[in-house]
């Protein structure tokens, strides 16, 4: 099957009388009449469900489904992206080890990695992955490499496949957060990574109105980071799993739209006023154009950035203008919605360190929503007008 089709049907068989759309199940507990069976059932050597923190059949068909679209083995739904993020770093890196991380990390995975992982014995190495003299050279002591397919915010793209190999060749695990790229646009497991993880949350939900994570491997690693989800508790709720499968259906037009509409605004605002600097991988004189042209030619998906003149003040005059696009600190959603890094994914940075990174008081986030883009580019003219 072509991923589109794949997004609609993966995770489930259909059979006569099956429902077409699944049933939800709330249930925490099931009951059973055979000692045996329950035996069979809660060791795995039978299909089935005992206990909804261990399995849940709305949980076990979008993890399924989000392995089936990854091309992994297989996949463990969490009660938020944060939840896989530290799922997968267990499981590929359960004892303290140094860590490479891209530096431009989403600030909720620094702040893990800092907050969590560092005083537990772990060490963070920040580095530039789309500098690949820079990676070779921290590659080699480390026990994990960390990376995204799209950056947050300025949307650069690292050479994955580059990575892969020298990561494969060290043999250190990798580990790439796709939330920004969905496996429509980029299977960064074909590409040689070890695992992947996601915000469903984002785009594989897509309609902002859940909280929820997914990670996708061998099903050897995922067996590890299952069970360790059901010791600690942190699986994914029936109805969110629900909600993020029925979202997932329709996330080949939605990654469509989402990746036409921000490449139109993204050319649209570089000639608006008061915009000093754009910032989308799929632009020609982006840095990252050459790799992303490679690792997504079929679109980079909604995500993309600029640099406000005015700073601040600036950002806040045009949220106040919006009529269309609003200021919310999330992405991936079908409405166009803008976040300013300062005060959101960022904020446990210093300036210092969000300047280094090119993140500065005038830098605001775009989700590029799956409107119209003759109205969200006239929202953008209007508001900064
Ligand atoms: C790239 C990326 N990874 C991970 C996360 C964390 O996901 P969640 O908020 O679902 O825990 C986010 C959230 O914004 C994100 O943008």
């Amino acid at each position: 099957m072509k991923p589109a089709s794949r997004a609609v049907h993966a995770g489930r068989d259909l059979g006569a009388r099956s429902p077409l759309a699944p049933d939800l199940s709330p249930a925490a507990v099931h009951v059973f009449t055979d000692l045996e069976d329950y035996e069979a059932v809660a060791s795995g050597e039978k299909p089935g469900h005992f206990y909804g923190r261990n399995s849940n059949s709305n949980r076990e068909m979008l993890e399924r489904a989000v392995a089936e679209l990854e091309g992994g083995q297989a996949g463990v739904a969490t009660a938020s992206g944060m939840a896989a993020l530290h799922g997968a770093i267990l499981a590929l890196a359960p004892k303290p080890t140094t860590i490479v991380a891209t530096r431009e990390l989403y600030g909720g995975t620094s702040a893990l990695l800092r907050q969590d992982l560092e005083p537990a014995g772990y060490e963070i190495h920040f580095v530039d992955l789309t500098d690949l003299d820079a990676v070779r050279r921290a590659i080699g002591d480390a026990g994990l490499v960390i990376a995204e397919t799209i950056t947050n915010p300025l949307c650069r793209v690292a050479d994955l496949a580059a990575i892969a190999a020298m990561a494969r060749e060290r043999g250190v695990p990798f580990l790439v957060d796709n939330t920004f790229a969905t496996p429509l646009l980029c299977r960064p497991l074909d590409l040689g990574a070890t695992a992947v993880m996601h915000s469903a949350t984002k785009y594989l939900g897509g309609h902002s109105d859940l909280v929820a994570g997914v990670i996708v491997g061998d099903a050897l690693t995922m067996g590890v980071a299952r069970a360790r989800a059901s010791r600690t508790g942190t699986p994914l709720g029936p109805f969110d799993a629900w909600l993020a499968l029925r979202g997932l259906r329709t996330l080949d037009v939605r990654m469509r739209r989402h990746s036409e509409n921000a490449l139109i605004l993204a050319r649209a605002m570089r000639s608006l006023a008061g915009v000093a600097r754009v910032h989308h991988p799929l632009l020609e004189d982006s840095p990252s154009y050459p790799v992303a042209r490679r690792l997504m030619p079929n679109g980079s998906g909604g995500m993309m950035a600029f640099d406000l003149e005015g700073g601040r003040a600036a950002v806040q005059r045009m949220i106040k203008r919006f009529s269309l696009a609003t200021f919310a600190a999330s992405l991936g959603g079908v409405e166009t919605t803008i976040s300013y890094p300062e005060i959101t994914s960022h904020r446990s940075m210093s300036s210092e360190e969000r300047a280094e990174l090119g993140v500065g008081p005038g830098t605001v986030r775009v989700s590029v929503g799956i409107e119209d883009p003759a109205d969200i580019v006239a929202d953008f003219t209007q508001a900064l007008s």
